[in-house]
């Protein structure tokens, strides 16, 4: 177990590469178990989340091999219909289920451990997938999920096309549905779809390898039946969500920050609410640049929603900023019943904020200052190290697994920006540190 230390107080300045987007390479690799092939795909983030789907296709039997920084080769010629990974490793990582639409779609049977997730308000019932199955049941599939275990199986013969409602705009049934469809008898129609850009990049994924998927970035997405997909190479677009995250750093400190090779369209939903706090944004070719000079942020009212929508992953970090900026915003998390667990780790730094159901109101001008604190999920993680950022004193930040099961290279990242923040692990904090420890939970959980 490591934790972060972040000695508050510092402009953070300069220019920080972006990596692939972490939820489109989990979905892209485990598009991978469908392909008869070899893919060769870059742009891959190295981090907790990809090295977990990495595994898993491992497992089954996927020959996977690291050909250069970011980039590897995905041999899944030799998986098999039957084929299982350990029961720990698909309650590691959110995106295993991915290798049910794959190898469903892919050998018309499949058989995936129940995926574990962060616990956005759900309890020990876990994150709803009734539109997954919705979607595997309308191409043909039988469903069962029980005792742990979720088996689609359509006696080993291909699905058939059909048009497909999902009741709620789901990334992961869209994805996954999706996935199912590539192989199936004629005509897949997908309505109500989510129109993220990782669904995007996974259907061009498909489409190098050899698929026919369209509409996609849509809200209906059309798979017309292929035999086979053949292997080739791809590049994973830029994540947005990290880039969202390294502009809200800029604004926490009052720094200038210019993040590299992003898609700036894809920015809008979280730069035209940072224009609205005060932050000053420019945007040049795939470059996009958050100022904010030492001015006051101004406070605004957030409501999450999917694509275009503004990003229920970013949620965590955007009421950070509120905290700090002046006047009372309102916050509603729109999309995940309740997102709100890391308010009492802010609250510990000194932020005024209340919750109420899906709002949380959060009284400006707050002084942060440094404390023990706890990343209690992926993206609350990155709040707490924004938090860290501005806040005066020492933050020890424990559980930092979360934060790099989505951040690549965060913390030289940010040192590079200039921040002061050191990373141990809890062995060396006992030895060596007079902080005192903010407690820790088990690793696990995913996005
Ligand atoms: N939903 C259902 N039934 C389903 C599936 C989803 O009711 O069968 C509901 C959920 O309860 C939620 C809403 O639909 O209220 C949206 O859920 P979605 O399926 O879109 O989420 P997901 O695919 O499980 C992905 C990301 C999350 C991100 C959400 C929303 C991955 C691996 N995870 O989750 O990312 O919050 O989309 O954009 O792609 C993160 O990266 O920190 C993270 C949590």
């Amino acid at each position: 177990m490591k934790h972060y230390d972040i000695i508050g107080g510092e402009r953070l300045t300069g220019n920080v590469d972006i990596s692939g987007t972490k939820n489109a390479a989990v979905a892209i690799i485990a598009a991978a178990l469908a392909v008869d092939g070899v893919c060769y795909i870059d742009n891959i983030p190295e981090v907790g989340d990809v090295t977990t789907i990495m595994e898993i296709l491992t497992c089954l039997g996927a020959l996977i091999t690291r050909v250069a920084p970011n980039a590897y080769s995905i041999d899944c010629r030799d998986v098999k219909p039957d084929a299982v990974a350990r029961v720990e490793l698909y309650g590691k990582c959110r995106a295993s289920y991915y290798a049910l639409g794959a190898l469903l779609g892919r050998f018309g049977e499949a058989i995936v451990a129940t995926p574990g997730g962060c616990d956005f308000g759900y309890g020990s019932s876990g994150r709803p997938i009734d539109q997954h199955i919705k979607g595997f049941e309308a191409l043909g599939a039988d469903v069962e999920h029980s005792g742990g275990w979720i088996r689609a199986v359509n006696n080993g013969k291909k699905l058939r096309g059909n048009r497909i409602y999902m009741d709620v705009v789901s990334v992961g049934a869209t994805i996954n549905t999706i996935l199912a469809a590539v192989f199936a008898e004629g005509t897949t129609i997908i309505e109500n779809a989510a129109l993220e850009p990782h669904v995007v990049d996974l259907a061009n994924f498909l489409n190098k390898m050899g698929a026919a998927v369209r509409g996609a970035g849509s809200s209906t997405i059309r798979v017309y039946g292929v035999d086979r997909l053949v292997g080739g190479d791809y590049s994973i677009l830029p994540d947005q969500i990290e880039a969202g995250t390294y502009l809200c750093m800029a604004a926490a400190t009052g720094g200038k920050i210019t993040v590299r090779n992003v898609v700036p369209r894809h920015l809008y939903c979280i730069t035209s609410k940072l224009s609205d706090m005060g932050v000053r944004i420019e945007e040049n070719g795939d470059c996009v640049t958050a100022s904010s000079a030492r001015k006051r942020l101004r406070s605004t009212n957030v409501k999450t929603a999917p694509y275009p929508g503004f990003p229920t992953d970013m949620q965590p970090q955007i009421t950070t900023l509120l905290c700090i900026a002046d006047g009372t915003g309102k916050v509603t998390e729109a999309v995940w019943d309740n997102r709100f667990q890391y308010l009492e780790q802010l609250q510990n730094m000194g932020a005024i904020v209340s919750q109420s159901g899906r709002d949380a109101v959060i009284e400006g001008s707050a002084k942060l200052t440094g404390a023990p604190i706890i990343a209690t999920d992926l993206r609350a993680g990155a709040a707490m190290v924004i938090a860290g950022l501005a806040a005066e004193g020492v933050t020890r930040i424990s559980d930092v697994w979360e934060i790099e099961r989505g951040y690549e290279d965060i913390v030289e990242k940010l040192r590079r920006l200039g921040a002061n923040i050191t990373i141990h692990n809890d062995i060396e904090v006992v030895e060596t540190s007079d902080i005192a420890g903010g407690g820790s939970r088990a690793e696990g959980g995913a996005a």
